[in-house]
């Protein structure tokens, strides 16, 4: 079973933890994808948050009912990919420059589940450059306050602006993502406050004490994760 095979069993897996009624936070990605396309093909009468832009046209084309988070204040269940699950059902998320939004539906959520592929496993968050995302004004002086943040957390690189075709990448809000390689992340939690104090950062990709369930595919079928 190849990577997207997994990712397609583990969107399956999840689509069938939906229940009429309910509202379901839509992620973001290429294994969110695979969920949002099994859930349409259940028909099953349900309101659904799209965490971008991209996943809000899949799922409209599906004939999946889209509302919006603030006039509704609770999801039943959110299901979204990730880029590293590593120990605890801690995440780096933000590959797709969605994880704003993301983080935002994930909070309002009651149930969080994280679907992946085998290779998103990992035995310490770091590998996949943490994803970080920065008001456009001042964002070279961000960058350096950034730096500065993971220096305290003895992480000695510099983040790169995320740029595509030539020019940076925007989020659906209009900000930009710098990537950090950190390489190792020791301490996740110490890392998520020292970001989140520098004034231009909007949010990082650390998605910490949010899954609750990871439906991970694997060559042997999928299996299931708790914190
Ligand atoms: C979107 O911003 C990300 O958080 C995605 O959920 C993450 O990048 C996983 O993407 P894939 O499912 O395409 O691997």
């Amino acid at each position: 079973m190849d990577a997207d095979a997994q990712k397609k069993a583990a969107g399956e897996a999840a689509a069938e933890m939906v229940e009429t009624g309910m509202v379901v936070g839509l992620g973001t990605g290429s294994t969110a994808a695979w969920f949002v396309r099994a859930l349409a093909a259940r028909r099953l009468d349900v309101t659904c948050i799209p965490t971008s832009v991209a996943t809000a046209e899949l799922a409209e084309s599906l004939g999946l009912k889209l509302t919006e988070l603030g006039p509704v204040k609770s999801i039943d269940l959110t299901v979204d990919g990730a880029d590293e699950i590593g120990p605890a059902l801690s995440l780096i998320k933000g590959g797709g420059a969605a994880l704003l939004r993301e983080k935002l539906v994930w909070e309002a959520s009651r149930r969080c589940v994280v679907i992946a592929d085998a290779a998103k496993r990992v035995p310490m968050l770091g590998k996949f450059p943490l994803p970080i995302e920065v008001v456009a004004f001042a964002h070279e002086t961000t960058a350096l306050r950034i730096c500065d943040a993971l220096s305290e957390c003895d992480l000695g690189v510099a983040p790169r602006l995320r740029v595509k075709d030539g020019a940076p990448v925007r989020t659906d809000g209009g900000n930009l993502i710098y990537d950090a390689a950190c390489g190792r992340i020791e301490d996740p939690a110490a890392l998520a406050d020292a970001l989140k104090s520098v004034t231009g950062v909007v949010d990082h990709g650390l998605f910490l004490d949010l899954a609750d369930l990871a439906l991970v595919g694997t060559p042997q079928g999928v299996v299931t994760l708790e914190p």
